[in-house]
């Protein structure tokens, strides 16, 4: 029987998660599992406990699946990225009939996401690479959705990603919460749009999690520097962020961080552990913030402070080595910081610009990419999806998308006049707690870099000069000349130069 408005593959928790949230939009949904045992006990517990769970279908056989599908068949992926992407397309493809869509919602690279719906069209079927943000809850109660792929295919999809994804509010731009099973948001602005054509949904998302990436970093520095450097336990610099949480910097991530800061360890009865010192400091990473950077890094887009997160991540992981080293590279050893009211504002202020700094080098990346691989990305449209549903979340987004409203062709986001001032108020503070940070010897490497990239962006001039000079010394490749036209290159022969002849 042909009843399901739209089929989903990939039974682990983002994907039961997504299959509810369009069940409960009143959507009927046929679900298949490579195993079918997670297939039925999905299904059992849909029966058991979901409000919508007669519009979830279970499927043993992908043929009955794939047949109970309405034309032109809308089928999602929510599967392992890589080889398991290509394994479930190429076992859907002989079930598969024309304009058919498949829909994969996992983190994939976008270049293999190109390659996939180059693939899938030239077989007359289509092929959308959506990204999918917020984890477990965002894919139960609305998620932000990030599609890619020809215009006809997201016409076909689109009332189902408009309801599914998350709400915000028209006129603050804040998240519509308050979902729960049965009954989702109505109304409010959805978190979702056709981000361009093949992989440009994946790339953005893979932008995301690389801002997503810095974001965390900046906020575990401002909690190191907290923590090391005015001596706070968890539990005080958790106050700190929840007051942050009502102003400028209020967005997802400082809210979660409050409340891990704020919890203490289960496993003291006397509730005076705090339970984010037990856990260990080594971070972990599934790829997507390295492949930002390595993009960045292979268009030539100064993307330095998100490289530096993932730098950030790979040197926490030696764990056994920092260890060791520490008993052996010894640096300052100060009192702690007196001044803590003034220096709390102080590292506010550093972790914002460092922030906006991160936000710019994302959307710098960007537009670099939209003209690598020929896209039409709408910034504003972008930085609205983001508002909520998704990890970076956060009212900052919204002077994101007020900036590219105001100036499509922004070259960067720190020239819009709100950033601009909002850079200047804040960099005192700014410089004066990475200084601070030096001298107790506490790395801040994405404060440090961020303001790098500040410093060098606002630079007429940099030290390029020396450093051309140097290439066409050892190497004849050229250099351009300050009172000639760009574009004109030069080679000269260096051991005949003339001298100046010092008289020191
Ligand atoms: C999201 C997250 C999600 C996931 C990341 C985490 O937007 O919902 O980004 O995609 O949490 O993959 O990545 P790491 O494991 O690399 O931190």
């Amino acid at each position: 029987m042909t009843t399901a408005d739209i089929g989903l593959v990939g039974l682990a928790v983002m994907g039961q998660n997504l299959a509810l949230n369009i069940a409960d939009h009143g959507y009927t949904i046929a679900v298949y599992n490579r195993s079918f045992e997670r297939t039925k006990d999905f299904t059992a517990h849909c029966a058991a406990h979901e409000p919508s769970h007669a519009r979830v279908l279970g499927f043993e056989a992908i043929s009955d699946f794939v047949k109970s599908i309405k034309r032109p068949r809308k089928i999602v992926l929510l599967v392992k990225a890589g080889a398991a992407t290509d394994a479930t397309i190429d076992a859907l493809i002989p079930h598969l009939e024309a304009d058919d869509i498949i829909i994969d919602g996992g983190n994939a690279l976008w270049t293999d996401t190109i390659r996939r719906e180059k693939a899938l069209s030239a077989q007359g079927f289509a092929f959308i690479g959506s990204g999918v943000s917020g984890g477990e809850t965002g894919a139960r109660f609305g998620p932000s959705l990030m599609p890619g792929g020809s215009a006809t295919a997201w016409a076909s999809l689109e009332p189902i990603w408009r309801d599914i994804a998350a709400k915000v509010d028209p006129v603050t731009g804040k998240q519509l919460d308050g979902a729960t099973p049965g009954n989702p948001i109505a109304g409010g602005v959805s978190c979702t749009a056709h981000v361009g054509t093949d992989g440009a949904g994946h790339y953005v998302k893979m932008v995301h999690n690389g801002i997503e990436y810095i974001d965390m970093q900046l906020i575990c520095e401002a909690y190191s520097l907290m923590k090391t450097m005015l001596g706070m336990n968890a539990g005080e610099i958790g106050k700190v962020f929840e007051q942050w949480n009502q102003g400028k910097l209020a967005s997802f991530l400082i809210e979660i961080t409050a409340d891990i800061l704020q919890q203490t360890d289960p496993a003291d009865a006397t509730g005076n552990t705090w339970f984010v010192d037990k856990v260990l400091d080594t971070a972990g990473q599934k790829g997507t913030g390295m492949w930002t950077a390595a993009n960045a890094l292979e268009l030539g887009a100064p993307a330095n402070a998100i490289a530096e997160a993932v730098f950030a991540r790979a040197l926490s992981a030696l764990k056994e080595e920092r260890v060791a080293a520490s008993a052996i590279l010894k640096g300052p050893s100060l009192p702690v910081e007196t001044d803590r009211a003034n220096i709390i504002n102080a590292i506010g202020d550093a972790l914002y610009s460092s922030k906006i700094c991160a936000y710019a080098q994302g959307f710098q990346l960007m537009v670099q990419a939209q003209k690598e691989y020929n896209w039409t990305l709408d910034f504003g449209t972008i930085a609205q999806i983001w508002r909520g549903g998704c990890i970076i979340r956060a009212d900052f987004l919204q002077k994101i998308t007020d900036a590219y409203r105001n100036d499509a062709g922004l070259k960067n986001l720190m020239l819009d006049s709100y950033f601009t001032n909002a850079l200047h108020d804040a960099q005192n503070n700014w410089r004066e707690v990475i200084a601070l940070a030096t001298r107790h010897g506490i790395p801040v490497p994405a404060f440090g870099s961020a303001l790098a990239y500040f410093d060098g962006y606002r630079s007429a001039t940099l030290p390029a000069n020396l450093l051309q000079a140097q290439r066409d010394y050892f190497g004849a490749h050229t250099y351009e000349r300050i009172d000639a036209p760009r574009g004109e290159f030069y080679h000269v022969d260096w051991p005949q130069m003339p001298r100046v002849q010092s008289k020191m």
